[in-house]
């Protein structure tokens, strides 16, 4: 063979080893780059940021909870530049038929995984309807400072401009950053980081629904960052009171809605059907009519603990204020919406029915 050939041959094999080597050198990069980023699990529960409608204009009247997880994620190839995620369905139900037994499934899974040293953060994916109690819930029973976050979507993933997918991604984006290490579980949509004490839905269908009204949102996400103001001052996860671990049921605790002229009928219902606590959504500070001052009582000597909330949304509730709470050994719920209150309630009858524990319970919760 002539030395030309001999050297294009030898030129060849040793481009090809130099390319080799480059792809390697390149793979062993990008490894080393994936290594370093967190690693973050989601857990999908369903609700419309697994939704689909009928076409790309449909958000509302769209069918929830039809997209599993896989798909989630895949539909978000972007979500590898900012974490290692791996994806589980641990229920796919549209959010208003959650229940106290998906709650304790998804607490306990929550607290399985976040004790694996080799899981950084979890984002649980949800309906939107009852995103606000399931965060409360995780909040006092989650035993991990890493974050938790909830995230859902107010229009279907098939719709022209859907949230979904962008709230996804921040979401893991915040999962997985430092700076949401050991603020409570969070909630995190349409651009903002709020707390799941703080709370509620207040738009039954645009995209910037979820508030925390006058105790304000915790910060933002902007920019691929996460942005933190503030913090809630009630204590939660590491420092809640309470165990779920060994728990397969909740104690029975129902809510009832305050209106002009209302009746006894839905109290007396819900005592007989065996509600171990009632939480009177009031009117204005939590006041109690005077036709339901004789039933409430009633339920209170048969042992149904009885707290006092607001329907109006925000502020204080307080004590000896509309009722004198004393004298009939109510609690009252201080900031805690109803559906809040409930939550907060059903895990402290787990550990007592003492009035004063309880109430204790609320000023730090
Ligand atoms: N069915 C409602 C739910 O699953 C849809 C609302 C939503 O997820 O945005 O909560």
């Amino acid at each position: 063979m002539s030395t030309r050939k001999l050297t294009l041959r030898s030129f060849h094999s040793y481009a090809l080893m130099m390319f080799g080597a480059l792809l390697l050198s390149t793979s062993v990069a990008q490894a080393q780059d994936q290594a370093k980023l967190p690693n973050v699990v989601i857990l999908a529960t369903g609700g419309t940021i697994a939704g689909t409608g009928a076409d790309s204009t449909t958000t509302v009247g769209y069918t929830s909870a039809t997209v599993g997880v896989e798909k989630l994620i895949a539909a978000v190839p972007e979500l590898k530049k900012v974490a290692n995620v791996k994806g589980e369905q641990v229920f796919q139900i549209a959010s208003e038929s959650m229940t106290n037994d998906h709650w304790l499934k998804l607490a306990k899974r929550v607290n399985a995984l976040l004790a694996q040293p080799d899981v950084d953060g979890i984002v649980i994916t949800h309906g939107t309807d009852t995103i606000e109690e399931t965060a409360y819930f995780l909040d006092l029973t989650v035993k991990s400072r890493k974050p938790v976050v909830v995230v859902g979507a107010m229009r279907p993933s098939t719709a022209i401009s859907a949230d979904g997918p962008i709230n996804l991604y921040n979401a893991v984006l915040l999962a997985g950053s430092k700076d949401a290490i050991g603020k409570g579980v969070l909630v995190s949509l349409n651009d903002q980081i709020n707390s799941a004490r703080e709370v509620s839905k207040t738009n039954t269908s645009t995209t910037d629904t979820f508030k925390s009204t006058e105790l304000g949102m915790l910060g933002y996400i902007q920019g691929n960052k996460a942005y933190f103001y503030r913090q809630s001052t009630r204590k939660n996860t590491v420092d809640t009171e309470f165990d779920i671990s060994k728990l397969d049921v909740l104690p029975q605790v129902d809510i009832i809605y305050g209106y002009a002229n209302m009746t006894r009928a839905a109290l007396d219902a819900q005592v007989a059907s065996g509600a171990k606590g009632i939480i009177q959504a009031g009117v204005g500070d939590g006041s109690i009519a005077a036709q339901m001052k004789t039933p409430l009582v009633e339920a209170r000597k048969k042992g149904v603990i009885i707290v006092r909330a607001s329907r109006v949304g925000q502020g204080i509730v307080a004590r000896n204020g509309e009722a004198n709470d004393d004298e009939l050994d109510f609690v009252v719920a201080d900031t805690l919406n109803a559906q809040k209150a409930r939550i907060l309630l059903m895990l402290a009858l787990t550990k007592t029915k003492d009035t004063k524990e309880i109430q204790r319970m609320f000023y730090t919760y």
